[in-house]
């Protein structure tokens, strides 16, 4: 395979999230990130996130771009993206022992807007207002932050620069945030209510997270502007007119990584809307959050897990069981070794797997994956590989290659199912184009998966450090990804280490970047004609 297909020898390479988030980008990122100058960030917030290991000691980064972990690198947050900053300053002062000078590596744009601990509260009251409607954010004060900006009231790092002005903003903003929010209504909940107080007296202790009474916060608003005053001080040697600093790092000929945050189903205009996050997720967000020209970029790689997983509400077509574990979910037998395994999250004793059970499929993506959110220990909704999604996804971004994470996760399964396209439920004789992904949610509940059936494979694949290694059924399954999709896998994923991450060479792809397809599959069905008005919306 090309290097710059794998992003290794990339001037400019971007990492996106191909599915509904949680696919594991940040493995390739840290990875990655060994070999360049500068690393970005261009969107979303502490709602992104990822554990890295570095000599020995685990890191939980929520905003901080993934280059701080080599200490020759860069880090740029960029204007697209909204920053917490107590959650930004712990993450600084966690990786004190790592980096004495860690600070010194990381800039801010002057143009990246501030979230305030009012906009957390905020997420917080809105989502209970929801009820049974809500979207079932991160409660990361996302929404509300990326709202202020658009209804222009929000404050950004280059006003940190002239803090009189401000103090003086940021007080206004919470008076505003106070009278919008603050008085109890009616039928408010006792979540609610807590958080309408906290809210009028600036006490932020315990309001981002009523129920686990997460720490840190203020409790009044002199105390908040005490802070800012004290953030504004340290950070001011860090907060920079990014547009100029990236494009003169560029023509220094340092190599950039941009890391996406979340992924594009979550996108607020290609995803599942209202179903999604508050920002641009999609490729097109790397321009405009971080201000270069698209001719800049030269390779995306889009990550995308070997199965499915979803967080929050919203219609999932290859769900195979949810957080409730209420769906009645897809028996397979299963055929691999023995494991045993504790169930986190949540205290039902241990997960075991034997050589000839009947397993539900949803249930065991959820154990082996690990599917569980970190904080909250909720159960992520699992689901067969959705290719006809992804396909979308390469669409909208443009793909390059695709890296195919949690490979090991299907270990046993007899066979193995992919959906390959999408059909409408009083149409089903009929394939919706390729490409092609449903913009209203009633249109996506209508849709039935197409599925085509692998067979799957018995061996433990988790040692595996190179494509040749894979049993003959896993090797066939990452060719059929990468021939359903017309885009070569550059990576595959088998396990939590860096080390299980390894690049695909040769062997499937010719030198040229051209996939050399195995003569045992099939013509792929996705490549076709796309009707250029897609089907209508009644179908
Ligand atoms: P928000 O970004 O906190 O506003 O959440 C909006 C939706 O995006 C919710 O369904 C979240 O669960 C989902 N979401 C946001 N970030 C991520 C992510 O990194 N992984 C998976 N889901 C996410």
């Amino acid at each position: 395979m090309a290097s710059s297909a794998t992003g290794e020898d990339s001037k400019f390479c971007v990492i996106l999230g191909a599915q509904w988030g949680d696919e594991g980008k940040g493995k390739l990122v840290d990875i990655l990130a060994q070999k360049v100058q500068l690393c970005a960030r261009f969107n979303g917030g502490a709602n992104a996130g990822h554990t890295l290991v570095v000599e020995g000691k685990k890191y939980a980064f929520h905003l901080l771009p993934c280059g701080m972990i080599n200490k020759a690198c860069k880090n740029l947050i960029g204007n697209g993206v909204v920053v917490h900053i107590p959650t930004l300053m712990k993450e600084i002062q966690e990786l004190k022992d790592f980096d004495a000078r860690a600070l010194e590596r990381i800039f801010i744009s002057t143009r990246a807007h501030i979230l305030f601990d009012s906009h957390q509260i905020i997420d917080g009251i809105l989502e209970a207002e929801q009820g049974t409607n809500s979207i079932g954010t991160t409660k990361r004060g996302i929404g509300p932050c990326y709202s202020a900006k658009a209804i222009r009231n929000g404050l950004r790092f280059g006003d940190l620069l002239h803090f009189e002005e401000f103090e003086r903003r940021l007080r206004e903003l919470i008076a505003w945030s106070q009278k919008r929010f603050g008085d109890p209504r009616e039928r408010d909940t006792p979540a609610q209510l807590q958080l309408r107080k906290a809210l009028r007296e600036y006490n932020t202790k315990y309001a981002f997270d009523p129920e686990n009474g997460q720490k840190g916060g203020v409790e009044n608003i002199e105390e908040e502007v005490a802070r800012y005053r004290q953030f504004a001080q340290i950070l001011r040697p860090q907060i920079v007119d990014s547009v100029t600093l990236i494009h003169e790092d560029i023509s220094r000929g340092y190599k950039v990584l941009v890391e996406g945050a979340n992924a594009a189903l979550l996108d607020i205009d290609f995803g599942t809307y209202p179903f999604v996050t508050s920002s641009n997720t999609t490729v097109g967000s790397v321009c405009t959050g971080l201000g270069v020209p698209p001719k800049q970029i030269d390779t995306v790689i889009g990550v995308v897990k070997a199965y499915t997983t979803r967080v929050g509400h919203g219609p999932f077509p290859t769900e195979l069981q949810n957080e409730a574990q209420t769906l009645e979910d897809h028996l397979e037998t299963y055929v691999g070794p023995e494991q045993s395994m504790e169930r986190k999250g949540h205290a039902s004793g241990p997960y075991s797997l034997k050589p000839g059970q009947q397993v539900r499929v949803g249930e065991m993506l959820q154990e082996v994956g690990h599917e569980y959110g970190t904080t909250t220990g909720r159960r992520r909704r699992c689901g067969w590989l959705d290719l006809a999604l992804v396909k979308y996804s390469a669409m909208v971004n443009g793909f390059d290659s695709i890296n195919i994470t949690k490979l090991d996760v299907l270990t046993g399964l007899k066979q193995l199912r992919v959906a390959i396209a999408y059909r409408n439920k009083r149409m089903t004789e009929v394939r919706l184009p390729c490409g092609y992904f449903p913009s209203h949610l009633e249109d996506l509940k209508e849709v039935v998966c197409e599925y085509e059936t692998l067979e799957g494979w018995s061996e433990d694949i988790s040692t595996c450090s190179h494509f040749k290694e894979l049993p003959l059924n896993a090797k066939k399954y990452v060719l059929r990804i990468q021939e359903l999709l017309g885009i070569p896998v550059s990576w595959v994923g088998v396990g939590p280490d860096r080390e299980s991450m390894f690049p695909v060479d040769e062997a499937i792809v010719r030198p040229d970047g051209s996939i050399s397809a195995s003569p045992n599959f099939p013509s792929s069905p996705m490549r076709g004609a796309m009707s250029p008005r897609g089907p209508s919306p009644t179908m």
